[in-house]
């Protein structure tokens, strides 16, 4: 089924200039970008959308990384997008990521892995919501 997801290039991987490169693997393998924005997030912002982790050992620094830099955020469309998305970024340690992924390509440690991507379709909608008006999304 067609399906949408969020995916986040973080800080390390905007820094690196790899945003093409990430953008190419969507569209190359039948993910559409139908939303984008490059955000610098506040710390606020960030403890809210990490807030299901927020009792983690690794919260602060989670949200310390992801407010060092500018984000950039897009809703991807596509069929299986989230299991998609999730496929072509591997592992969440890039050490155990699989060759060819994005985390194994641009990513240097779990805390800076290059991407975040939606886990389940229900995460999916809620994380969209967070980031964008339905206004700014164009669905194609
Ligand atoms: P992300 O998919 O953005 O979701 C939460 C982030 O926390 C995760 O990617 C990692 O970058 C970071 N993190 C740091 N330590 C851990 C850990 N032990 N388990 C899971 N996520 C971690």
């Amino acid at each position: 089924a067609i399906e949408r997801t969020i995916s986040i290039i973080k800080p390390d991987a905007v820094a690196k200039d790899v945003i093409g490169q990430i953008y190419s693997r969507f569209e190359n393998n039948g993910l559409k970008v139908i939303a984008a924005k490059m955000k610098q997030l506040s710390r606020a912002e960030a403890e809210g959308f990490y807030a299901v982790h927020k009792e983690r050992p690794f919260f602060a620094d989670l949200v310390a990384f992801m407010t060092s830099g500018p984000v950039m955020i897009q809703v991807l469309s596509g069929d299986n997008a989230v299991a998609k998305n999730r496929e072509l970024m591997g592992a969440t340690n890039p050490k155990e990521a699989a060759a060819g992924t994005i985390r194994a390509d641009f990513a240097e440690s779990i805390d800076a892995n290059a991407v975040h991507g939606s886990d389940s379709l229900e995460n999916a909608a809620i994380e969209i919501a967070y980031f964008f008006d339905d206004s700014e999304i164009c669905p194609r």
